[in-house]
């Protein structure tokens, strides 16, 4: 097969990891026999600073133009003074919801390699973690009207959070087909105490359970959500919830899974094309030293393959080869635990290329 893969490497740690991702998908290509053409997009800083805006027309365009976008990550202090609607991190919105990606996936798995790194007690971790937090992600107070203004001599800052029906039950249904293809369970999470918003999330969802007999459902209030992550993660096969929620779980999510820097994620929306980005950030902290860790990068890349491209045992080879990277102690800095073997992050690419 022939795909042509949009490639944002974006702002710090972003070009040194997806490096290494696209070495990983080339070998995967000479392996099984595809060509992977790759084009380069610029989002975020970067963007900014060679372009004046997040997201320019022509750099869209290319992402639309794509099979698929495979993207490091953006933003930084260098940009942090700029108002909102410049910031780098507007990029990444305006390219979600202008490629029509409502559905993010980022599923929070716990490598058995790396339950030390889980800052969870052991009796929790043995349980097993593995559910997937299905968020909402291009709705909600991410994109409502966000304003500042002055009012009785200050400043009074407003946004606004909205939901329409339609936009509750498209992405209701990936819960229940996701679980569909797991344990069966959605948990969906909301404030339906306080919030119109939740009330009518948890009205769609109640009428779409009705629909999905075999599929056991329940509803939580999002802050006790955040408190069962961290008390008991194995009562969870698949959580559905709005967009800021989702942001504010899904790294509750990952963190108890050893490392943010290993978890992947897919955005998909009403066709095959999505955009496959680490959950994790830009780290500038660490930019530039080569001691990132890529898998998140590369296990993004499996998804594309998977989700997208329908290339399963393509995807499997590379699952299997991070797995064997685990397993030989190799570690980057944000997972290292005693007797592992420090790598670099290309250091990490090299392993992983070694067992394609
Ligand atoms: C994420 C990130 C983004 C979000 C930021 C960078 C805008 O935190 O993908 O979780 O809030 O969606
Ligand atoms: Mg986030």
């Amino acid at each position: 097969m022939e795909k042509q893969i949009a490639v944002i490497r974006g702002d710090g740690i972003g070009p040194e990891i997806v490096e290494q991702a696209l070495r990983v998908l080339d070998a995967v290509a000479e392996k099984f026999g595809h060509t992977f053409r790759y084009v380069d997009a610029d989002m975020g800083g970067i963007a900014i600073d060679r372009w004046g805006e997040a997201l320019p027309a022509a750099e869209l365009e290319k992402c639309l133009a794509s099979d698929s976008v495979l993207l490091g990550a953006v933003g930084g202090p260098k940009w942090d003074g700029m108002p909102g609607n410049k910031r780098p991190e507007k990029g990444l919105l305006a390219l979600r919801s202008a490629m029509g990606l409502y559905s993010n996936n980022r599923p929070a798995k716990l490598w058995p390699q790396l339950a030390a790194a889980s800052p969870l007690k052991p009796e929790i971790v043995e349980k097993g973690i593995d559910f997937i937090v299905v968020r909402e992600l291009i709705g909600g107070v991410y994109f409502g009207e966000h304003r500042t203004e002055e009012a009785d001599g200050e400043l009074k800052a407003t946004d606004v959070m909205s939901y329409s029906e339609h936009e509750i039950e498209r992405i209701g249904r990936i819960a229940f087909e996701t679980a569909g293809k797991r344990r069966k369970k959605v948990t969906s999470i909301d404030k339906a105490n306080v919030l119109d918003t939740s009330r009518l999330w948890r009205r769609v969802m109640h009428r779409l359970a009705s629909e999905y007999p075999d599929i056991e459902y329940s509803d939580m209030l999002v802050d006790n959500a955040a408190m069962q992550i961290a008390k008991d993660p194995s009562q969870f096969d698949v959580i559905v919830t709005e967009n800021m929620f989702g942001d504010i779980l899904s790294d509750e999510a990952s963190m108890i899974t050893g490392s943010i820097g290993m978890i992947p994620s897919s955005s998909l929306g009403e066709d095959s094309r999505g955009l496959y980005e680490p959950i994790h950030g830009s780290a500038p902290d660490i930019a530039g030293q080569d001691r990132a860790n890529p898998i998140g990068t590369i296990l993004s890349a499996a998804m594309m393959l998977k989700y997208s491209f329908d290339m399963d045992e393509e995807a499997e080879a590379i699952e299997k080869a991070v797995n064997q990277v685990l397993d030989e102690g190799l570690r980057t800095g944000d997972m290292m635990a005693e007797g592992s073997t420090p790598v670099s992050c290309s250091g990490m690419g090299d392993a992983v290329l070694k067992y394609i």
